[in-house]
């Protein structure tokens, strides 16, 4: 393993004024996102789609890295250029989500535990030949009554360090996720005592497993109540609550932090983010990795009718340009109306 090259890959991935596209959605979940918009889920309507968000202008200015689901890491563009090329054309580094998903936990009712690590030693090879130079592996973490329970969570922190632990071996930078759901009618309070006991669960097994933490990147949750708690937060105690869990469980040898957005919407993914920024105070950079918050607005405009090509790549450029600001702390709200 090379630390040194890892690193520089970790760092390139958290430059600040730039952040994450994932798109990385399964088959199943385009199939959602697509259903919503009338768009039939054919492989040219999914990889037509995924061609125009990668030759947006927002690819060469705000982007510095795009997660990909393997279908996509194999296609070629309708010119025949490799997707992946497009993505390294435009200076952004790209990305494979790896994990093949949850299965339900034996002996855990209602929880779950990420599969995929048989084998994986193998993809990262043929996936690395292919220009991927960082992984995904998402570990799913639910709030419910009596959930989650500390066997569930240390098997996923467990399963995730695997992962990393095999990636860096393969000379491929982990990004480590382990999602605290937003769904369920909890507290912040809850949120922020299951994203510590997470966060403080997955460093000791990175730990144990050998994980050089210079090489990875950190993909959570922010601290927010559950989507039916009947009340928000402030954008301000989201900022806090969530720098102040990290303080507390990420060690500072970590380059960086690259949240999901998780169900937010666009504006209170871009409005969190900011937030922490502008208070500073911590050792990481901080930036996005968003799936919907970067997406929904595109694929609306978008609509799966090529005249709407331009017009869902200015819906792009305008978020991705919103969450850059905000890595920076320099987002205001006025932006968001003047768009
Ligand atoms: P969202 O930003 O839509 O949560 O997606 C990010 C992601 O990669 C989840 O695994």
């Amino acid at each position: 393993m090379d630390l040194t090259a890892l690193n520089a890959i970790a760092e390139k991935m958290v430059e600040p004024g730039k952040g994450i596209l994932a798109a990385d959605e399964s088959s199943g979940t385009i199939k959602k996102r697509f259903d919503a918009i009338g768009v039939e889920c054919t492989e040219t309507n999914r990889r037509d789609y995924r061609e125009l968000l990668f030759r947006a202008e927002a690819m060469k200015t705000y982007i510095s890295g795009v997660i990909l689901y393997d279908e996509t890491l194999w296609q070629n563009a309708a010119d025949g250029t490799p997707l992946v090329e497009l993505i390294a054309a435009a200076g952004s580094v790209p990305g494979i989500k790896v994990d093949e998903g949850l299965q339900p936990l034996p002996g855990f009712p209602n929880e779950t535990i990420t599969v995929g690590l048989d084998r994986l030693a193998e993809r990262l090879t043929k996936y690395y030949e292919r220009g991927a130079r960082f992984a995904k592996w998402r570990a799913v973490i639910d709030i419910a009554d009596g959930v989650p329970t500390a066997g569930a969570v240390k098997a996923n922190a467990h399963a995730l360090a695997r992962y990393a632990a095999i990636c860096q071996a393969h000379q491929i930078v982990p990004i480590v996720e382990p999602e605290v759901l937003m769904d369920g009618a909890h507290h912040i309070d809850r949120c922020d005592e299951v994203t510590r006991f997470v966060l403080q669960t997955v460093f000791q097994e990175l730990f144990e497993q050998r994980v050089a933490l210079e090489g990875i990147v950190l993909k959570p949750n922010m601290v927010v109540c559950g989507k039916g708690c009947g009340k928000r937060a402030s954008v301000e105690e989201v900022a806090l609550r969530t720098i102040a869990a990290l303080k507390a469980t990420v060690p500072s040898a970590v380059p960086g932090i690259a949240y999901l957005s998780g169900g937010q919407t666009d504006e209170e993914a871009t409005a969190h983010l900011d937030a922490m920024n502008r208070i500073g105070g911590f050792p990481w950079k901080m930036t996005f990795s968003y799936g919907r918050a970067l997406q929904a607005a595109p694929q609306k405009a978008w609509a799966g009718r090529p005249e709407n090509v331009a017009a869902a790549q200015r819906a792009f450029d305008h978020r991705a340009r919103m969450n850059s600001l905000a890595s920076l702390g320099h987002w205001e709200g006025a932006l968001e109306q003047a768009a």
